[in-house]
Order: C-alpha cells, then sequence, then structure tokens
C-alpha cells in the first residue's frame, strides 16, 4: 500500500509571503498560511462564524507570541498552530501538520481525514 498520509498540494512558489492563500485538497478547502520568517501553517479554509470559506484571506498576525489569522468577515481569531479560536473558547477549526520537501508543500492527511 503506498503511504497516502502526506498529500503534495502545491509548490511554495503559490504561498504568499505574509499572508495565506487556500487549496482544494480532495474534498477539503485548506487555507495556508505563510509567515514572515517562512514558517507554514495550514487550517481548514472555513470560517465558523460565517460559514464561509474566507479564512485564507483573513489578515495573519502575532498575539503575545501565537501567530494568528483573523477571520476576513467579523475578525475572530484563530491560532495557526492549533486551530482554536481565541475569542471563544468552544470553537476550533482544524489544523493541519504541514512539511515542505523540494520545493512542494506537503499536508498530512491526519487519520485519512480527507478522502483524496
Ligand atoms: S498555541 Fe495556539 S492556542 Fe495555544
Amino acid at each position: 500500500m503506498p503511504n497516502k498520509s502526506w498529500i503534495d498540494i502545491c509548490s511554495t512558489e503559490d504561498l504568499e509571503p505574509n499572508g495565506g492563500v487556500s487549496a482544494l485538497v480532495g474534498d477539503v478547502q485548506i487555507a495556508l498560511f505563510t509567515l514572515a520568517d517562512g514558517q507554514v501553517f495550514a487550517l481548514d479554509n472555513y470560517d465558523p462564524f460565517s460559514r464561509a470559506m474566507v479564512l485564507s484571506r483573513g489578515i495573519i498576525g502575532d498575539i503575545k507570541g501565537t501567530a494568528i489569522v483573523a477571520s476576513p468577515i467579523y475578525k475572530q481569531y484563530f491560532c495557526l498552530k492549533t486551530g482554536q479560536c481565541l475569542d471563544d473558547q468552544d470553537v476550533m477549526v482544524r489544523s493541519w501538520p504541514v512539511k515542505i520537501e523540494n520545493q512542494r508543500v506537503l499536508l498530512k492527511n491526519e487519520q485519512q481525514k480527507i478522502a483524496a
């Protein structure tokens, strides 16, 4: 069986430095965020507050050392590492492990959550 746990989603050239881009991976819309130092994070693109696929268009920033994205609609903050909403303990979006290899961005399909 081939190891399908890491999915090749795009080139590092497709990333937006200091911002976000969206990528359709199988049946899931992912938001990929790139910090100024080159770290890449992946969250669901789905914003549970506005119920729209918009998180990739949010502004990224730093709240007391936590890298966050602000939803572009209602401005809630989400932690880029965990997907935890910092404004509402009960709300999270999924976060996905990402790694870069040979200028390709790979996303870990944990527990085969994505039907690719
Ligand atoms: S590191 Fe993001 S919520 Fe704790």
